[in-house]
């Protein structure tokens, strides 16, 4: 398969699962901001790597466009983050992480929405990573492609 002909909803999403314990707690007796950033930083790093299949040593995270927490997540919830590749660029890489309580159910409500950029590097300088993907299909990550593509051009 040539990974080059992939849109981005093509592309390997990653999931993980963290239970949220008294460690993980901010003085409100909720989900600390830090602890839910490292989760954010850590799917999207492993999002990154699924999708460029690159070592870690040549992948690093350059930016952290936006993190909103919408919504507070409570002790003892089993909180899923999911990573999704929304812009493809020469040396870099944009993700989003979406981070949602599981429920038994099967409802699940966003409490969080972010959206990074890691870049392939070589010896500590950004270097093309050889991915080239279209532009997703879906409306979901469309919206996201447009937020990323705009980030990108504004810099
Ligand atoms: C990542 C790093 C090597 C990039 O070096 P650089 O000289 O800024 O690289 P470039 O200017 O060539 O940019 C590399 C890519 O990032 C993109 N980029 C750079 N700054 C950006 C920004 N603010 N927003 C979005 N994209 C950006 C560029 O457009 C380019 O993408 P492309 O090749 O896909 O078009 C360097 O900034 C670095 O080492 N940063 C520290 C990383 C780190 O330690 N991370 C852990 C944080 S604790």
């Amino acid at each position: 398969m040539n990974r080059n002909q992939h849109t981005m909803d093509e592309l390997p999403t990653v999931e993980s699962m963290h239970l949220v314990t008294s460690t993980d707690l901010n003085h409100h007796g909720t989900l600390y901001a830090g602890r839910m950033a490292e989760w954010v930083v850590e799917v999207g790093f492993l999002t990154s790597r699924a999708a460029l299949r690159c070592s870690p040593d040549h992948l690093v995270c350059l930016r952290i466009h936006e993190m909103d927490f919408r919504r507070r997540v409570e002790k003892g919830a089993s909180l899923r983050l999911r990573g999704e590749v929304v812009y493809v660029g020469r040396t870099s890489i944009t993700i989003h992480v979406e981070a949602a309580p599981f429920q038994p159910d099967g409802s699940e409500v966003t409490a969080t929405d972010a959206l990074l950029t890691y870049v392939h590097i070589t010896e500590g300088v950004a270097t093309p990573h050889g991915l080239q993907a279209a532009p997703p299909q879906g409306e979901r990550l469309r919206r996201w492609w447009e937020r990323a593509t705009a980030a990108h051009q504004a810099r």
